[in-house]
């Protein structure tokens, strides 16, 4: 996309989209309901096709019927008008795949190009592999065995994470794909990216006189990520027991927000001055050297039975399809450093977990104090000045200033002024997988990551996972509906910090103006 358009407006070209996975939940909980929603809001047209591609077998109106009722339940969007609704999924096909066997491609190539010809598609296919990452390699070998990739326009590949399991295991996928795909045809997902305050993150950044000259380790004290889930592991007990916090959330969401957060700003905002400037930033984190750095660096815990809201909650080894002597972490919070210019000394701390007590995600940004002055230093505690980007579910920020309590004579109380977005957009923000889809089909790569990203950041996470699987004794408990181990209290508490509260919750003695 040229540097002056916008992708508010601009229709996507002329596209037949594979949902590979089709019959699964995330095509039934993201990927339907934001086709629909981008057809709604008319950035596809009539040039659009799309093939739910998965093993069991079902006739045109079965799929159908699902995708309306993917659309009832979880699209921003309703459906009101049932003549646009037929028109809308008359762009659906179905197609039973065993997806090791050629002869079930060529079919497909021949039900592609029907397609095609249909809606005047001028060959760009865009294939959504919403399946195991085990497959991601053999499917993509089949595509192009069957000749799906003989098509005139342009083929790209879209994956969800986790991309690998460790740096190795990522460089195996990696070299398969790049068998029939190149990098630039690549859209690596990560869902966290997609979202509306983690890409405004560069706007607050980058376009207020405010904070851009504060951003650095003169005037900042530490960040703070917080990515708090109330869920436990739900029917994923299998996946996750394997994977566990540090590698389902660590490796992705909560990296790639830190990037957001410290990278420089890009020479100009295309993908790759936008991913070079990231990538650094991955670069630039200080590696753990030893198994005694990463104790005293990285905190870990796993959730044992608790309450949250009046409900009992079991521990996660009495979960579903988890060992009952696992000692994978649900939780972890980590003390990172990244070692440039701009952020020598300031410590960002980042903790995600799951049966926390809130379903937050929110970035803190905690300013240095007031250098002591003899006029108010010495009456008054002053409070550091907070900018808190409130990312999920709730979007938002605030700024968290010091300033006269209304109606004293000289009292200073800390004031939170809040802009709530979620509050004024409410339902109209668009969901990730809206802009993740419709930038690959504009071949815009800026928000999903890149090989070097992927690996530079494993590169980070082994040596935390190594130095674990060295000493499974660290493993500490946090009872379900709690903020985790103490331990992670006391990284911060060592430094002289805290954790900030997160989720609106009210500090005594905060004057909030909200709005
Ligand atoms: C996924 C993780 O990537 O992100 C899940 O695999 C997690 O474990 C989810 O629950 C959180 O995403 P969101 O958008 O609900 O915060």
């Amino acid at each position: 996309m040229a540097e002056n358009q916008s992708m508010d407006t601009l229709q996507a070209p002329g596209t037949v989209f594979f949902i590979f996975g089709a019959t699964g939940d995330l095509a039934h909980r993201k990927l339907y309901p934001a086709i629909y929603s981008l057809y709604r809001e008319g950035k596809l047209s009539e040039d659009f096709a799309v093939i739910g591609v998965a093993r069991r077998p079902r006739s045109p109106e079965e799929f159908r019927s699902d995708i309306r009722e993917s659309i009832t339940e979880f699209c921003r969007y309703k459906v009101n008008n049932e003549e646009e609704w037929n028109r809308f999924v008359q762009h659906f096909e179905y197609k039973s795949l065993d997806i090791n066997n050629i002869d079930g491609y060529v079919e497909l190539k021949a039900q592609t190009e029907a397609l095609e010809q249909r809606f005047n598609i001028p060959g760009n296919r865009l294939f959504y592999l919403a399946l195991a990452p085990e497959l991601f390699g053999s499917v993509s070998l089949n595509l192009k065995k069957g000749g799906m990739l003989d098509s005139e326009g342009w083929h790209r590949l879209v994956i969800e994470k986790p991309f690998g399991y460790d740096l190795p295991s990522a460089e195996e996928l990696n070299a398969q794909l790049n068998q029939v795909f190149k990098e630039e045809e690549i859209y690596r997902i990560d869902h966290y990216l997609g979202k509306e305050m983690v890409q405004n993150i560069e706007v607050i950044r980058f376009a207020n006189a405010f904070f851009e000259p504060l951003w650095n380790n003169k005037h900042i004290a530490n960040v703070q990520i917080t990515l708090s889930e109330t869920v436990g592991v739900e029917e994923r007990g299998g996946y996750y027991d394997h994977a566990g916090a540090l590698r389902d959330m660590g490796q992705n969401h909560m990296l790639q927000m830190l990037t957001m957060i410290a990278m420089e700003p890009p020479s100009r905002l295309l993908p790759e001055d936008i991913r070079d400037e990231k990538v650094k930033v991955l670069r630039s984190l200080r590696p753990y050297q030893s198994s005694d750095e990463v104790r005293d660096n990285v905190v870990r815990g796993q959730y044992t039975a608790g309450e949250s809201g009046g409900k009992k909650l079991p521990g996660y080894r009495e979960e579903d399809k988890v060992d009952p002597n696992s000692n994978t972490e649900t939780y972890f919070a980590a003390k990172l450093w990244v070692d440039n210019f701009r952020w020598a000394g300031v410590p960002f701390y980042i903790r995600t977990g799951k049966r926390l007590p809130v379903k937050t995600t929110e970035v803190v940004v905690e300013f240095k104090n007031m250098p002591t002055n003899v006029y108010l230093g010495q009456r008054h505690s002053l409070q550091p000045n907070l900018l808190v980007i409130r990312v999920n579910p709730m979007e938002g920020i605030y700024i968290k200033i010091n300033a006269k309590n209304p109606g004293t004579e000289s009292e200073i109380k800390p004031l939170a002024m809040e802009f709530c977005q979620s509050c004024q957009v409410g339902i109209n923000s668009p969901e990730a997988y809206e802009r993740l889809i419709h930038d690959a089909a504009h071949g815009d790569s800026t928000y999903f990551t890149r090989w070097d990203e992927v690996a530079t950041a494993w590169s980070f996470i082994d040596r935390i996972a190594k130095a674990w699987a060295e000493s499974p004794g660290d493993l500490r408990t946090y009872p379900a509906g709690s903020w985790g181990p103490q331990e992670a209290q006391d990284l911060l508490a060592k430094d002289g910090y805290k954790w900030w509260p997160v989720n609106g919750q009210e500090e005594d003695n905060v004057i909030w103006i909200k709005g």
